[in-house]
């Protein structure tokens, strides 16, 4: 089955040169037999590879915890990430649950899980609060990347947005990639775009309301595109599922950001 793809124009708030790309998102695929099992996670990304985006961005969660489902492992999922390609490169952040998966290095708060591994093997290294300057059409911008901001436990997470805006030039349009759409709370107002998943866009919905949302601002920043200042937040409502295997008025999305 077809994902349906969210489409967001966003164009900057701010006196700043704009960067003209297409951005295809796939956030929280959350990869478990048999909801999303491999021969799924292979026909998402055909369909990711099809929107034929500038860049792309992978957001996080890539396993699966949910109820009476087997998480997939690094090898069952990484190599067909590894197939995904666009000129302006496929980028990657980590979300809490690859954490989870990795009790060990999670208990032992280290600075990397064996999902970091196994995707810095094919070519797509987290970016865990490190930025890097691409080029659009010319332009210039700062994409910068936070580690999961629940990463060794529910209130404590390894992102640091100060190492991963550090050095970057305020001047330049600056697009953040954050698992947990929290952090956009207290950014600088040259962040120009934000881009997370993790809620699901609560998953479950009862009359337009989610049902559950894992924020400490409640359903705030649970989905869509909204603004506060200057800054953007695109929330994509992600693929898969966390506890309950169900979505109920909540489908399952890919999510482009045409900036321009
Ligand atoms: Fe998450």
């Amino acid at each position: 089955m077809t994902l349906r793809v969210a489409r967001y124009a966003v164009a900057p708030r701010r006196d700043v040169a704009v960067p003209r790309m297409r951005i295809a998102i796939l956030a929280d695929l959350h990869a478990c037999a048999p909801l999303v099992n491999e021969a799924r996670v292979k026909r998402i990304v055909d369909q990711v590879q099809g929107l034929e985006a500038d860049m792309i961005c992978l957001l996080g969660d890539y396993v699966g915890h949910s109820w009476g489902m087997r998480p997939l492992t690094p090898p069952e999922v990484v190599p067909h990430l590894a197939r995904l390609t666009a000129p302006l490169g496929v980028h990657a952040i980590m979300g809490n649950h690859d954490w989870k998966d990795d009790p060990v290095a999670r208990r032992g708060r280290a600075a990397e899980t064996f999902w970091h591994r196994a995707l810095t093997a094919v070519g797509l290294p987290p970016l865990s609060n490190v930025a890097r300057v691409l080029e659009a059409g010319g332009v210039p911008f700062t994409l910068a990347g936070l580690e999961s901001q629940r990463a060794y436990g529910r209130r404590i997470g390894g992102a640091d947005v100060e190492a991963a805006l550090q050095g970057c030039d305020p001047g330049l349009f600056t697009i953040l990639l954050a698992h947990e759409p929290d952090a956009f709370a207290d950014l600088p107002d040259h962040v120009d775009l934000t881009l997370s998943g993790h809620t699901h866009g609560g998953q479950i919905r009862f009359a337009g309301r989610p049902w559950m949302v894992p924020s400490r601002f409640g359903v705030r920043y649970a989905y869509g595109h909204l603004s506060e200042g200057t800054r953007q937040l695109v929330v994509s409502s992600g693929i898969g599922t966390s506890g309950p295997p169900i979505r109920l008025f909540c489908p399952p999305e890919l999510t482009v950001a045409e900036v321009g």
